[in-house]
């Protein structure tokens, strides 16, 4: 079989850890080249490095998905530097566990500048590149709290419910050019993001409600990216993928 992204450069956000380094390897298996970027550009820069040792084309740099320059930097690096752009997957997000009432102005403006409008500024950017190669994909990072309520995390739930319809938009704006846009949804996920965000005890509690019961593991999600940022799902946009153990398929009957 060939590499399933053979021919496609593509650019990961928040690529340094967890989801985004998953994909990262397991798109350079599959034959992508690739464009990372990271916040934490000596993470980034690592991982690159592991990448190009095994032999991949892979350009990376330190950038902000809050920073319309940096976009324009990051989308320039993968046009000039590794021969168009084929795919985005809009990564990078940050979690917190704030409810209603102790959501201030700051954590609201901050998370919500990170994980929407850093998705809508992917978006605006890349997709001139994609445009310019004929056609491309994009992956927009929603969560199964885009999806359904917890009864917490007021301001991250609100920006991963906006993720999934400006996916849906974009996905129908964009249609007649080739560029699909597509939302993935995963449940809890054994990286950074849950290990530092969310206590021992209240990850055993929040793994009961999925059916799998099970925490899910980062390379499970990025295979979801593959498939959607790849030929195979060519005529799949404003999709969303739950990647969730059956989270949003129903409550398990508790023990
Ligand atoms: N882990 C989960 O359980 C889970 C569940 C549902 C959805 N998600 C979503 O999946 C995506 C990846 O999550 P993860 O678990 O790998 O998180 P993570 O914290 O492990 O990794 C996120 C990466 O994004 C980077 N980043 C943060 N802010 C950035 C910024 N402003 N600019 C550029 N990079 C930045 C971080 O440095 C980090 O490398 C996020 O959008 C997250 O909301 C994760």
């Amino acid at each position: 079989m060939s590499a399933r992204l053979s021919g496609k450069s593509v650019i990961i956000s928040g690529a340094a850890h967890g989801i985004g380094a998953a994909q990262a390897r397991l798109f350079a298996r599959e034959g992508a080249r690739l464009a990372l970027f990271d916040i934490d550009g000596e993470g980034v820069a690592k991982l690159a490095a592991e990448l190009v040792a095994d032999g991949h084309r892979v350009v990376h740099t330190t950038a902000d998905v809050v920073s319309e320059d940096d976009w324009i930097r990051v989308v320039a690096l993968a046009e000039d530097e590794l021969g168009g752009l084929h795919a985005l997957s809009n990564n990078a997000g940050i979690f917190r566990p704030e409810g209603v009432e102790e959501t201030t102005v700051e954590l609201f403006n901050t998370i919500t500048a990170i994980n929407q409008l850093g998705v809508i500024l992917g978006m605006k950017t890349a997709i001139p590149a994609l445009r310019r190669a004929g056609g491309g994909s994009i992956v927009n990072f929603s969560s199964i709290y885009g999806l359904t309520g917890s009864g917490l995390a007021t301001a991250y739930q609100g920006t991963k419910g906006a993720v999934r319809l400006i996916t849906k938009t974009a996905a129908v704006q964009y249609a007649p050019e080739a560029i699909r846009v597509n939302s993935v949804h995963p449940t809890m996920i054994d990286t950074p993001l849950i290990r530092n965000g969310v206590p021992e005890n209240e990850l055993r509690r929040l793994l009961k409600l999925v059916p799998m019961q099970r925490i899910g593991q980062a390379d499970e999600v990025a295979h979801a990216a593959l498939f959607l940022l790849s030929d195979e799902a060519s005529l799949i946009t404003g999709a969303e993928l739950a990647v969730d153990g059956g989270y949003t398929a129903g409550a398990p009957i508790p023990d």
